[in-house]
């Protein structure tokens, strides 16, 4: 057997994370090894493919523990051996893949090897936070290095594919997939997907610690209907192009090798099966030459739908519409051979299908090296490096929503002052499992390191005193707990306090119609609070809960998402003030479930309660505006929302500009630049995420209220001060206008540069023809 050789020793790992973290380039664009070359060698190997052999590349089957529904293909080696396999997933380990690759490689006539695919979402087997935790961070960076570290530990077993980043904007927190991705904003949301892309795909896909990203799910998953997973979605043409497209073409732009096509409909057309999503606008308009991979099952699912009555109808529907590999369905190679024979699908489509496929194989290197050396039996997440940057990213991913004064001071950071008496209660202190969330992939739960493990090793280490009471269950609804929490409260000066829901009530099927704390969790935040002892509220969960009690009773509320490995030790150093919680909402926050959906950057209506440029009804007449009559229409949060131990203020906003031509806009031949000066106004060191809002007036189709259009980071010591700058363009000016084109209009452009979408007041330019 061929072996590629791969560093075993822990050490020598260590060095080709770090060598290769350095040297991850920022692009991947023209990353295939000469263009040219790869084609030849795909149409030299197509040219000796028999229709079997051709649809064999397009059959992707499951091994191993299954991620979706049961249906099981008996005979999995035999096609193999067969070339009836272009790729499998969910073999995890360097032995299956080798065992399966020798079986493609020796067994098949054409020795074509197999692509592994698997689920690495938010690490392999060091978990990062969740995708909407690691958002939080507003990092793109921090994410690009998070996803090369997962492809490294991943591509180290023979994986060269993972099914990640998803990528759909959500809208509606009861889908619980909402963990899975970058939260409401399409811009971020492309932010992001760029950032996944370059980091699982590296410099150069031949490199063997590159994996294949796959931009999922294509496209309006997150749309579902009452945020059921798999339900229908109804998007119109604009709100697609200009809301949920965009982090895909990001994503394609960025070199995505694949896409996956997701379960939902959209208007009335199952997206495994549409040809104007996968053929009109990824490939033709967007031009891409990777493949897009059906989601599991989703081909045979058409017929559920309702727009195919047999299995031979289902297959050629999807394949005519653009979906090139079949995961799970087992209707490709079965139908497409005779299909292709009876002309009811052209040989040109299945000869398209196949040379995407082929040419990613060859772009990776597995011709040259389809095995990978086995690994030494140590665990990558115990090396330093692997725990410094899981410890990183969770502390970057939390929000501090709320940090009220207790006394003389705002209660967060806590002194960890020798003797002082804290009491940590709720169950979710010492849920290891928990803190991996959902598609945790190869993360195990010993290797993480809970808030009660890290917070008793930092009471012993600074002489404080700690004691714990679990209080409940997560789904619990029995208060036998509850009088030992109150007395643990009572007995101490602090009470940290984590609650939320478990590690499994996020991610797919697993939509909530409650957005509250599971089980009696409510009731014991109230009795522990009802002790009158300063409570800090750690809440985990894979979506924003609705809490309008701990919001207005409780003095301190940090976000924690499911942090990861490093949930304990990250949290600790963010309690004490050894750092600054710098995580950003990337989801607005409701108070309840009757204001699902709820997203900052909607559209106004003739009667607004109010306006951001101060326009509204409510003077005139406050009964015939937009609302409840039982709720307000704001957000606990607001999107972008998330405070610091340390204060910061903005200059007002300065535009370069006071006019300028959407001609030469469109013409890219000139740019808005827009500044404002932030300042670190409180005592301690912080980072602030400005972020640059846009709302357009006075244009062909109505605009959002606001658009994110730019975001930065600055870290500033105290006392400190840096002006911030962007650029707006035709990048960021232009939208789908009321003859479907992309195009900057004439109309009165307001900026701001503020630290939520709710803050600040705007610099006003007008766009002129
Ligand atoms: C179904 C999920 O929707 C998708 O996200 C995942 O990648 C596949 N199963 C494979 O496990």
């Amino acid at each position: 057997m061929k072996t590629h050789r791969t560093p075993s020793s822990p050490a020598a790992l260590a060095l080709l994370l770090l060598a290769t973290t350095l040297s991850c380039g920022p692009s991947v664009r023209g990353a295939e090894p000469a263009r040219a070359s790869v084609d030849a060698r795909v149409e030299e190997l197509l040219g000796q493919m028999t229709l079997e052999e051709k649809a064999g590349q397009l059959n992707q089957l499951s091994v191993g523990s299954l991620t979706g529904p049961a249906r099981i293909v008996t005979n999995g080696e035999e096609l193999v051996r067969g070339g009836r396999v272009g790729s499998l997933f969910n073999a995890v380990t360097a032995r299956e893949t080798n065992d399966y690759q020798k079986m493609a490689i020796d067994g098949s006539r054409l020795h074509v090897p197999i692509l592994f695919g698997l689920d690495v979402i938010h690490g392999f087997r060091t978990v990062f936070p969740i995708p909407l935790g690691l958002s939080a961070s507003w990092d793109p960076d921090l994410v690009e290095r998070t996803a090369r570290w997962a492809a490294i530990e991943a591509s180290s077993q023979g994986i060269r594919w993972t099914f990640s980043p998803m990528v759909d904007i959500a809208r509606d927190p009861r889908w619980g997939r909402i963990a899975e991705g970058a939260g409401e904003d399409p811009y971020l949301g492309a932010a992001f997907a760029r950032a996944y892309v370059r980091g699982y795909q590296g410099a150069r896909l031949d490199d063997p610690s590159s994996i294949i990203a796959c931009a999922k799910h294509y496209v309006g998953y997150g749309a579902a209907e009452g945020g059921r997973d798999y339900n229908t979605t109804e998007i119109s043409e604009r709100t697609l192009r200009g809301v949920y497209l965009p982090p895909f073409h990001a994503a394609v732009d960025a070199g995505a090798g694949t896409l996956m096509s997701a379960f939902n409909s959209l208007d009335g057309v199952p997206s495994s099966a549409n040809a104007f999503t996968l053929t009109q606008v990824l490939k033709h308009e967007w031009g891409f030459r990777g493949f897009v991979v059906s989601d599991w099952t989703s081909i045979r699912e058409i017929m559920l739908h309702g727009i195919a009555n047999d299995e031979a109808t289902a297959a050629r529907k999807s394949f005519l519409a653009g979906v090139d590999m079949d995961m799970q369905s087992n209707l490709y190679l079965p139908f497409l051979p005779d299909l292709v024979r009876s002309g009811l699908v052209p040989m040109d489509r299945l000869d398209d299908a196949v040379r995407r496929v082929l040419r990613l194989k060859v772009s990776l290197g597995l011709f040259e090296r389809p095995y990978v050396e086995v690994p030494a039996d140590s665990n990558p997440a115990d090396l330093p490096e692997s725990r410094a940057l899981a410890l990183r990213a969770a502390e970057e991913s939390f929000v501090l929503l709320e940090n009220r004064r207790v006394g003389r001071a705002p209660l967060l950071p806590l002194s960890p002052a020798r003797g002082l008496k804290l009491a940590l209660i709720g169950p979710m202190a010492d849920g290891a499992e928990d803190m991996l969330g959902s598609w945790s992939g190869q993360g195990e739960s010993r290797d993480v390191v809970t808030l009660r493990r890290a917070l008793a090793e930092r009471a012993k280490h600074d002489g404080m005193r700690l004691s714990f009471a679990r209080g409940t269950d997560v789904s619990g609804h029995s208060s036998v707990g509850f009088a030992e929490a109150v007395e643990a409260a009572r007995g101490a000066e602090v009470v940290v306090l984590a609650l939320g829901e478990s590690g499994k009530s996020s991610g797919e099927a697993s939509s909530r119609s409650r957005l509250d704390l599971p089980g009696n969790q409510q009731e014991l935040l109230e009795a522990v609070t009802g002790t009158g002892k300063p409570v800090v509220l750690v809440v985990f969960s894979g979506r924003p809960l609705a809490l309008p009690w701990a919001s207005e009773h409780v003095p301190a509320i940090l976000m924690a998402w499911f942090p990861g490995l490093q949930a304990g030790p990250a949290l600790v150093e963010t309690l004490f003030g050894d750092s600054d919680p710098s995580g950003r909402l990337t989801v607005s926050v409701p108070r309840s479930v009757g204001q699902v959906p709820i997203y900052y950057n909607s559209l106004n209506t003739g009667r607004p309660r109010i306006d951001p440029i101060g326009l509204g009804s409510t003077k005139a007449d406050p009964y015939y505006v937009t609302g409840y009559l039982d709720e307000t229409s704001t957000p606990l949060y607001p999107f972008g929302h998330g405070l610091s131990y340390t204060a910061f203020s903005y200059s007002p906003v300065h535009v370069s500009t006071a006019e300028i031509s959407a001609a030469s806009l469109n013409a890219g031949k000139d740019s808005l630049t827009v500044s404002a000066e932030i300042r670190n106004t409180g005592t301690r060191e912080g980072t602030e995420t400005a972020q640059l809002y846009v709302r357009i007036r006075g244009t062909s189709v109505a605009r959002p209220v606001k658009e994110l259009k730019g975001f930065q980071r600055v870290r500033l010591a105290p006392g400190d001060s840096r002006r911030v700058e962007f650029k707006l363009g035709r990048d960021e000016l232009s939208f789908w206008n009321i003859n479907m084109e992309d195009a900057v209009e004439a109309g009165s452009l307001y900026v701001w540069v503020a630290p939520d979408c709710e803050q600040g007041q705007p610099a006003k330019v007008e766009i002129v023809q």
